[in-house]
Parts: C-alpha cells; sequence; structure tokens
C-alpha cells in the first residue's frame, strides 16, 4: 500500500513538472520576427512572413534581408511558386501536435512555402552544375519570396524548356509524392490496376471527370456517384490521399498481396492524422497486405527525373489558378477550402 502511494506521488510529481516544463516551453517559443525588422536594410527582397499562427491573415507581404548564396549555393529569382496544404498546415500550426517541431506558441520560421520555379541569379564559389540564368525548379523553405538561396545538391535541378515557370513550380511536392507513393512504397509493376483516391487523381467529383480523363487515367470514379469501396473492381495498389473511407472498407478491394499507401489523412485540429497512422500501424500485422504511409522526401535525381518526364510531355501539370504574390491569402484560403483541381500557383514579376 504504501510503495504504491509513493509511486502515485512520483507519478502525480513527474507529471506536473512536464506540465510546468510544457508551460514554460510553451511562453518561451519565439520566434525572429522582431529581429528581421532589425535586419532589413540595404539589399532587401519581398517576402510573405507570418509572425504567429492563424488564419490567412496572418500572412504579410513585406521587405526583408535579400539571401546571399554562400559557397555552395545558387540564388534563384523566384518566378513562381505553388501553395500545398503543408503551407496552410504551418501557418496554421495545425494539426496541434504538428507544432512539438514547429514552434509550441509561435512559428519557429516565419518563412513559408516550398515549391519554387525561377532564374538564377548568382552562384557561390564552388558551385559547378548551375550558372547564372539557368531556368531552374525546386523546394525550398520559403519560396512565397521573390529570391530563395538552394545549395547546389539539393532539391533544385534544371527546369524543361518547354513548361512555364507557373507549370514547373506546380510539381515538386506533388508529383514528387506521387512518385515515391506509387514507385517507392506501392512498388507498382507494369499491368496492375493502381487506384488514387483524392487529389483528383483517379477518384474525383463530377466537375473534375473529364479533367482527370485528359490526364491518362483508364477509369474516373465520381466520388458523389459512387463508393469505390462498395465496388468490384480489386486493385493492386490503392494510393489514399483523402483517408475518407475506414481501411477495412479500403482493404477489402485490395487484392491479397497488394499495397495501401496512405499519403494524407482526416483532417482535424488536434492529432489527425495520427489516429488513423496508428491504426494502420496495428492493423498491418494482421492483414495480408501491405499497410504503408510515408512522407515524401523533396531531393535532386527525383526532381531531375520529373523534368526529363515534363520534356517529354509524359506529365502534364495542371495549372488551375495563378495569384500574385501580394494575393498568398486569398490562394492559401482557396487551397485550405479542399476542392482546387489541379495547382494553384503565385507568380512574381
Ligand atoms: N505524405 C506526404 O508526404 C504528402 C505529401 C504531399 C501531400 N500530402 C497530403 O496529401 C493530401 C492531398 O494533397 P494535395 O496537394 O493533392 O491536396 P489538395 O490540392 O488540397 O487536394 C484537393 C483535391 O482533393 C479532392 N477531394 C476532396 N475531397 C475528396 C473526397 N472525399 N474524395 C476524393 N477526392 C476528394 C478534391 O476534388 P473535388 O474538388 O472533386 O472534391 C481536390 O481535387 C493532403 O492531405 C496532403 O496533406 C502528403
Amino acid at each position: 500500500m504504501r510503495l504504491l502511494k509513493r509511486v502515485a506521488w512520483w507519478s502525480a510529481g513527474a507529471i506536473s513538472l512536464a506540465f510546468l516544463a510544457f508551460l514554460i516551453a510553451y511562453w518561451m517559443s519565439s520566434n525572429t520576427c522582431d529581429e528581421r525588422k532589425a535586419a532589413a536594410q540595404g539589399n532587401l527582397m519581398k517576402a510573405v512572413v507570418y509572425c504567429d499562427y492563424g488564419p490567412p491573415e496572418v500572412l504579410k507581404l513585406e521587405e526583408i534581408e535579400k539571401p546571399t548564396p554562400a559557397d555552395d549555393e545558387v540564388l534563384v529569382r523566384v518566378r513562381a511558386a505553388s501553395v500545398n496544404p503543408l503551407d496552410w498546415h504551418y501557418m496554421r500550426g495545425s494539426p496541434y501536435f504538428m507544432r512539438l517541431g514547429a514552434g509550441l506558441r509561435k512559428p519557429k520560421v516565419i518563412r513559408l512555402g516550398v515549391d519554387y520555379a525561377g532564374t538564377v541569379e548568382a552562384v557561390g564559389s564552388k558551385v559547378t552544375r548551375f550558372r547564372p540564368g539557368d531556368e531552374v525548379f525546386g523546394g525550398r523553405t520559403g519560396a512565397f519570396a521573390q529570391y530563395v538561396s538552394v545549395r547546389e545538391s539539393r532539391a533544385v535541378a534544371p527546369k524543361p524548356p518547354n513548361v512555364t515557370f507557373e507549370q514547373a513550380a506546380s510539381v515538386p511536392i506533388a508529383a514528387i509524392t506521387a512518385l515515391q507513393a506509387l514507385r517507392d512504397q506501392g512498388k507498382v509493376q507494369p499491368g496492375q490496376k493502381v487506384l488514387i483516391n483524392g487529389a483528383s487523381g483517379g477518384v474525383c467529383s463530377t466537375r473534375n471527370v473529364e479533367m482527370v480523363r485528359s490526364l491518362g487515367a483508364d477509369r474516373v470514379i465520381d466520388y458523389t456517384k459512387e463508393d469505390f469501396t462498395k465496388d468490384a473492381a480489386r486493385y493492386d495498389v490503392i494510393l489514399d490521399n483523402v483517408g475518407n473511407h475506414g481501411l477495412l472498407e479500403s482493404l477489402h478491394v485490395l487484392n491479397p498481396k497488394g499495397k495501401y499507401v496512405m499519403v494524407g489523412g482526416p483532417k482535424g485540429t488536434w492529432i489527425d492524422p495520427l489516429p488513423r497512422a496508428a491504426s494502420a500501424l496495428v492493423l498491418s500485422r494482421f492483414v495480408s497486405q501491405d499497410v504503408l504511409m510515408f512522407v515524401a522526401k523533396l531531393n535532386q535525381a527525383d526532381l531531375t527525373f520529373l523534368g526529363n518526364l515534363m520534356q517529354a510531355g509524359k506529365v502534364k501539370p495542371v495549372v488551375e489558378r495563378q495569384y500574385d504574390l501580394s494575393q498568398l491569402r486569398e490562394a492559401i484560403g482557396y487551397l485550405e477550402a479542399g476542392h482546387a483541381r489541379g495547382k494553384v500557383v503565385v507568380t512574381l514579376e
């Protein structure tokens, strides 16, 4: 009995301490918003910054210090940048569990945007692969700005001449995710049947049926009229961008040796999609199919591969809407509503 009491006291003490530490970390959580104004002198550029989490109104277009490329970096003048769900997740700091890494009370990194396409303006002394004037595309935090500085070995690759800056900027995160999901996770083989749920990639609503067919889908399922989990068709790979069906329902239409790849999941304020990911992990132990989840990694090799596919006309970027950088709030708000048709891009002069 005495032992139990001791354990209870120690546990209560540990929990209180952890809670206190969390509160202190929460209130001390800060960012460089104040310093940026003092630093902004001389060589300036326009960039979108946000000092607090919140709705699109927290985004501000400001003049901040223009980056200077290090020896191994290229300075890219951004001509177009595309918007991804990741941008509004970071903007809102939602789901909250992501704030453990992104900053508890305020965003640690005050710049937003990843996907960009533009022109190399300057290169560091050790850069060998790029020269000023080269047209490139890739991914770099802070892409909603006039310039980004990128290590030449990281996510930067030549832009194919036959696509526009807007098209090239629409590719990195979305297409690398699709590529890695199908090639590395789904390990898709010729002749296999693949179902893509969401992102208007294979299952979509009525207004997107023709667009998806034009991109090469053999069969398009309008989710407002048909439920693919009730269908007779069976698949070798399911790539799920939405997570709006139960896992068991989805596995029901997957072949016994098939692969279910979870790319996106249900949206929620606190911890979604963690519960679905946890269920997938547990379920994967008891079913014959592979239940997989992954986070795409931007890299130069895959960007180059996708650049070649675009050049050959095999990947066709679909840009639905274009906004000016000054209209980023509208662009993010539109994407966040969840019904973009293809990609949403912001352009810069
Ligand atoms: N794991 C990773 O590394 C990774 C990387 C990138 C993205 N993601 C995640 O993948 C998901 C998709 O990203 P995205 O860039 O394609 O987002 P998005 O552009 O916002 O996707 C919007 C598309 O989803 C479709 N959609 C909405 N509800 C649907 C439903 N119930 N059934 C089928 N389709 C539906 C919409 O079509 P309608 O207008 O016809 O409804 C629209 O075309 C997001 O959750 C994102 O966070 C994950």
